[in-house]
């Protein structure tokens, strides 16, 4: 009896043995001590604007279950963000896990813009006009330009647009400028299929192109009584025109004379004015004997201007004996000379002048016997009604 009560109580103390190891498994977890692990991306830049969630940052895991859930990231603004992870382990305990990302910006920009421009000589055209630059980042980027180039020499310019981000990212565009000198150089314009072009042939064999109602003889843009141009033609004088021009001026003044611009470019509407008020003064027909139609002035152009006094008082003076005289080194030619009226349709003006290069202005001043546009290219100036 004494060695059953024996085996009794052990048996006893072995059962709350299991219990309290049962209680103790069941108060302390001590099965979660098996292994958990969690592994984040290497990386921890992220592109600015990506669309990631916080889980997307979590390479693997394991033993664990991962309960947030699962939320878009902020990626919009540069700089360091920090991220927060739920995750539970096995025994259902949390952990809360947070860790720092960085939001960067390793994109360059994209630069859309014309890649070929052309222009003539003193013409000024805007390069950065048509140029739109989009960034990853959304920023406001502007574009510049790098190279050097001027619209006042005759030059095929390679040029390339730059845009950079304010994280140095920077992006490069090639394009190509041509600056041509429409009055020297025989560009004939190619038809696109938009613009309407006639070509001829004058009586002295040169070529010429009419291109949407603008005449060019051997590369020369002509305005007389026969060719016009149209309405909207012509901003100013051409800066080749006045670089001349003060070219000119300043030799001049060496010899002592005062030369200056009276007036240079007009537009069809004021050539309108003008000639409409000597019309109504002198009648049309005296009218047409000294001033120009609207559409047919030579002022039009922006190579043409006349200096000092526009009357006959200024036929006599030192300044328009020099300037007859010394103008084609400059470029310029006396385009209305005396006792060439019934070929240029206009009286003698001692003070118009006309640029179209020193080498075509040498040969037109001819040793002082000037010779008109109309002989040396064999064409008419006379208005078709
Ligand atoms: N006086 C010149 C011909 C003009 O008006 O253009
Ligand atoms: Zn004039």
């Amino acid at each position: 009896m004494k060695k059953k009560k024996k085996y009794f109580y052990l048996k006893l103390l072995l059962v709350l043995i299991v219990i309290i190891v049962i209680l103790l498994i069941l108060k302390f977890k001590i099965f979660t001590k098996e292994d958990y692990s969690i592994e984040l991306i290497d990386n921890l830049n992220i592109e600015i604007n990506s669309a990631i969630t916080n889980l997307d940052l979590v390479k693997s895991y394991k033993n664990l279950e991962i309960v947030s859930t699962e939320e878009k990231i902020d990626t919009s603004t540069l700089g360091e963000k920090t991220i927060n992870l739920v995750i539970k382990d096995k025994s259902d305990e949390q952990h809360d896990y947070s860790f720092n990302i960085n939001i960067v910006d390793t994109t360059i920009p994209i630069i859309e813009g014309k890649e070929e421009f052309s222009t003539t000589l003193g013409n000024k055209i805007d390069l950065l006009a048509g140029v739109n630059v989009t960034d990853n980042s959304n920023e406001d980027i502007e574009a510049s330009i790098e190279g050097d180039y001027s619209f006042d020499k005759v030059g095929s310019y390679k040029l390339y647009y730059v845009a950079k981000d304010s994280s140095g990212n920077e992006a490069r565009k090639e394009f190509s400028l041509e600056v041509e000198d429409a009055n020297l150089v025989n560009d004939e314009p190619q038809d696109d299929g938009q613009e309407e072009v006639i070509e001829f042939t004058t009586s002295k064999g040169f070529k010429g192109v009419t291109k949407n109602g603008v005449t060019y003889i051997d590369g020369v843009l002509v305005v007389n009584k026969t060719y016009p141009l149209p309405e909207d033609y012509g901003n100013g004088l051409t800066s080749t025109t006045t670089n001349a021009f003060y070219e000119m001026q300043a030799a001049s003044k060496l010899e002592n004379l005062n030369i200056y611009l009276s007036s240079g470019f007009r537009s069809y509407s004021t050539q309108d004015r003008i000639y409409n008020n000597y019309v109504a003064r002198d009648g049309k027909q005296m009218a047409d004997t000294y001033s120009a139609r609207p559409g047919h002035s030579e002022h039009q152009t922006g190579l043409a201007f006349d200096v000092n006094q526009i009357n006959d008082t200024f036929n006599d003076s030192a300044e328009a004996k020099w300037l007859a005289n010394n103008c084609y080194k400059y470029g310029f030619i006396l385009r209305y000379p005396q006792g060439k009226e019934d070929i240029t349709g206009y009286k003698y003006e001692s003070w118009h002048f006309r640029y179209v290069g020193v080498d075509l202005a040498t040969k037109l001043y001819n040793n002082g016997d000037w010779i008109t546009l109309e002989e040396y290219f064999g064409i008419t100036s006379s208005y078709e009604e």
